[in-house]
Parts: structure tokens; sequence; C-alpha cells
């Protein structure tokens, strides 16, 4: 393990079943303001609503409801909602919902008491807010696994008038105090989004596997999760409500990306800059824009990371080794991973989720190029990976 590095994580967690009743008691923590901030109502017919109306209740909140944040949250949103926290000068964010609420939650959290354009200062600037700034702490309910935004720092916002679609990693005042986590509170997803979010977690997974070549803890660890969730999300898909596989793929995502499994390397993360690209232009879900270009992408780069791609096909997928050249191994990885991207039924390109030929030079243009992976991506090479997508 050659890098240097810091590890900490503040999120108090709460997992399991009966996770939420954990929830009033968290809450005396906090002032008695709070913003509780959904999506588009789907925690109003599945029953989570309610309950954490009871939690709230019995801790003796009061409520200020801000709803509708969409999927891929806009800088609308944004202003919309660091109106609304200031004005009512909340003591807490309450983010009821998948990785956009949370998102959101925390954008809003940092631009509430922030004077300037927060999309233009955090997202396009990348600052942090400044150190006499004042940031409201963000709790979570999860209600859809993939993202890992209940124990990161990451924050996507998406600008459609620039078509640019931004992440920001904040520091430890924005990751959420506190997540609840009931597998239970996934069973409803629409399948779509379910398998959009194993894949956004096998994604997550990969950006920090697929670098470096020393021999490193974070690499056996993201083994060890990518065989876990690919177990699992075989049993989930063919039954959703199986809390066992459902249970071990929340926490296999909430892992993924926490941080932890990418000590000590460089990361990649160009398959998400150009998911991001693709989102900021056609609005799909997140990990529909990773899938359509994954396999395309990992057979452009699998040449110059050829040992972690024979490691991957024998570590990850049991594909036997004998008889077989690097180059075919390091293939059929790539190939096993696509067979089960067909099983559990996420895109394998990107025409489905609205891009055109068209449109490819502007996504190629507002990808952002990352160095840590085992080759920088020239424009050429973006453009190359997005034809083959197609
Ligand atoms: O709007 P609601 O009613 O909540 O419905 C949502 C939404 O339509 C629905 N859903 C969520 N939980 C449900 C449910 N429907 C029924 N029952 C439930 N229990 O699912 C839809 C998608 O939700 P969303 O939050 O958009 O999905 P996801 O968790 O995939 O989040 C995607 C956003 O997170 C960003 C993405 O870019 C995207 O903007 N990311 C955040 C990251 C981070 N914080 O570190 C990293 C990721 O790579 C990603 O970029
Ligand atoms: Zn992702």
């Amino acid at each position: 393990m050659l890098g240097n590095f810091s590890y900490s994580n503040p999120t108090k967690l709460y997992f399991g079943d009966d996770a939420q009743k954990n929830l009033s008691e968290e809450l005396m923590h906090y002032g008695a303001k709070v913003l509780l901030t959904y999506g588009g109502g789907s925690i109003k017919t599945n029953g989570i609503y309610d309950e954490v109306i009871s939690a709230l209740r019995t801790a003796g909140k009061e409520v200020i409801e801000l709803s509708g944040v969409m999927p891929n949250p806009t800088t609308e949103k944004l202003y919309e909602g660091a109106k609304i926290a200031w004005e009512n000068d909340v003591d807490l964010i309450l983010a009821v919902g998948g990785g956009s609420t949370i998102d959101y939650a925390k954008a809003v959290s940092v631009s509430a008491w922030y004077d300037g354009d927060p999309w233009e200062k955090f997202y396009l600037k990348q600052e942090d807010p400044d150190g006499s700034q004042r940031i409201i702490p963000v709790g979570s309910v999860l209600t859809m696994v993939g993202t890992g935004s209940e124990m990161n720092g990451g924050s996507v916002i998406t600008n459609h008038e620039t078509k640019l679609k931004i992440g920001k990693v904040f520091g430890e005042s924005v990751v959420p105090k506190f997540s609840i986590l009931n597998p239970r509170y996934t069973f409803s997803v629409p399948q779509r989004q379910m398998v959009a979010g194993f894949f956004d977690i096998m994604s997550h997974i990969m950006e920090q596997y697929f670098s470096g070549e020393d021999d490193n803890t974070s690499d056996y660890l993201a083994e060890g999760l990518m065989r876990s969730l690919i177990h699992s999300s075989r049993i989930a898909v063919k039954n959703p409500q199986d809390y066992e596989a459902r249970s071990n793929i929340m926490w296999t995502s909430t892992w993924a990306l926490n941080t932890l499994i990418g000590k000590g390397k460089s990361q990649d993360w160009m398959v998400h800059m150009i998911g991001q690209a693709i989102g900021a232009y056609t609005d799909a879900t997140h990990g529909m824009t990773l899938s359509g270009v994954s396999i395309a992408y990992y057979r452009h780069i699998l040449r110059y990371g050829l040992n972690k791609f024979v490691r991957f096909a024998t570590a990850v997928w049991d594909i036997p080794a004998a008889g077989k050249t690097d180059e075919q191994l390091a293939q059929e990885g790539v190939n096993a991973l696509l067979d089960w991207m067909k099983e559990i039924g996420v895109a394998t390109e990107i025409t489905s989720l609205g891009v055109t030929e068209e449109m490819l030079e502007g996504i190629a243009d507002a990808t952002f190029i990352m160095s840590g992976g085992f080759k920088v991506l020239t424009r050429e090479d973006i453009l190359s990976v997005l034809h083959e997508s197609l």
C-alpha cells in the first residue's frame, strides 16, 4: 500500500428492518426546526413519510416541507431550497429519498447561508465553504441504494441551461451526521431504478479498482464487495423482496462509496465523467448513463491496465486462467461484466437513453477529464468511446 492518506467518516448509521425506530432519538440532538426534504412523492405511497413524520412529532420538531426534488436535481431547485432553508432558519435538513434528495440536501446545507451564487462557487469553481460560513447539518433516511450519498460528501447538481452536470465532494461538515438504512424501505423502488442503482454500485467500485499496480488492501476489499454485489443482485432481480439480498446490497452500496476502498490509491472516475455529461444532455437515470458507456470504455483502456483486468477476470468472475493469454483473460473479464449487466437488465448502449450522434461532440466537450486511471483520455478517446456506445 503505497499511498499516504487520512481516514475519518462522521456518519452514524442505523441499519436493519427497525432502523427507523432510532430516528426520533437521533433528532433530539438538533434544534427545533427541521427542513424535511423529499422527492416526487413515492414516500407518501409506500408509508415512509408517515413513519418519518411520526418520529419528527415524537421528537417535538417543527417541520417545514420541501418536496419535489427531481432525479438529477437542478440549480433552480437548489436556489429555491436555499431560500426556504434560510428564511426559516432551520436547524437540520432531513433528506428522505435516494441519492438525488440527499445530494440536494447537502447542496442546500452549504448554500442557505452563502451570499453569492452557490452553483458558481461550489460546483463550477469547486470551492469549499469558507470556514466562517454556517453549514446546516444534514441527516438522511435512505430509500434507494446506489449512490452512497448517505455516508459521503458527494453532491451532484445539474444545470440544464449550460448543459453541465457537476459533482462536488464536500468535507466532513457536510457529510450526513446520521443515516437510517432500512433495506425494506427499498422494496418499492421500481425494477429499472433498482438495477440502475446496482450498476451504480458496481461502477463506484470499478472506478476505484481500475487504477494503480501496487499490492493494496483497498483492491481486496473492492473484490469482496463486487463478489457480494454480483451474488446478491442475481437473487434480487428475480425476487426484489428478498430481504437478505437487498440488505447485503444496501450495505455494499454504502461501503462502495464512503471513501474506504479508494484509500491509498489513485482513482479513475472517467465512466462517471462521461456518464454525467450524458446526464446533462439527456437527464437519463444516473446508473444507466454509466452502464451505457462502461463496456466500450473498459475495452478502450484494457491494454493500459492489463494486469488489473486479468486480476478482475480471475478474482471477481472466477474465470479459469489455464491456457489463456493475459489479453484473452482480460477480455473475458469484461465479457463477464457485460453478461451480468444483461442478466440484471441495465442499458448496454446509450441510444436508448436518448443520445444521438449529433450530441456526441457536445457530450465530449462537457466531459471533465481526470488523470487517475490507467490512461488519461483525450477528447478523441472520449468520442471513440461514445461512438462505440451508440
Ligand atoms: O422522487 P421520488 O419519489 O423519491 O422517487 C425516486 C426517483 O423517481 C425513486 N425512488 C427512490 N426511492 C424509492 C423510489 N421509488 C419507490 N420507492 C422507493 N423506496 O427512484 C427515482 C430515482 O431516485 P434518485 O434519488 O434520483 O436515484 P439515485 O439514488 O440513483 O440518485 C441519483 C443522483 O445521485 C447522483 C447522481 O448523479 C444523480 O443525480 N450521484 C451522487 C453521488 C454521491 N452523492 O456521491 C455519486 C453518484 O455517482 C451519483 O453521481
Ligand atoms: Zn455513481
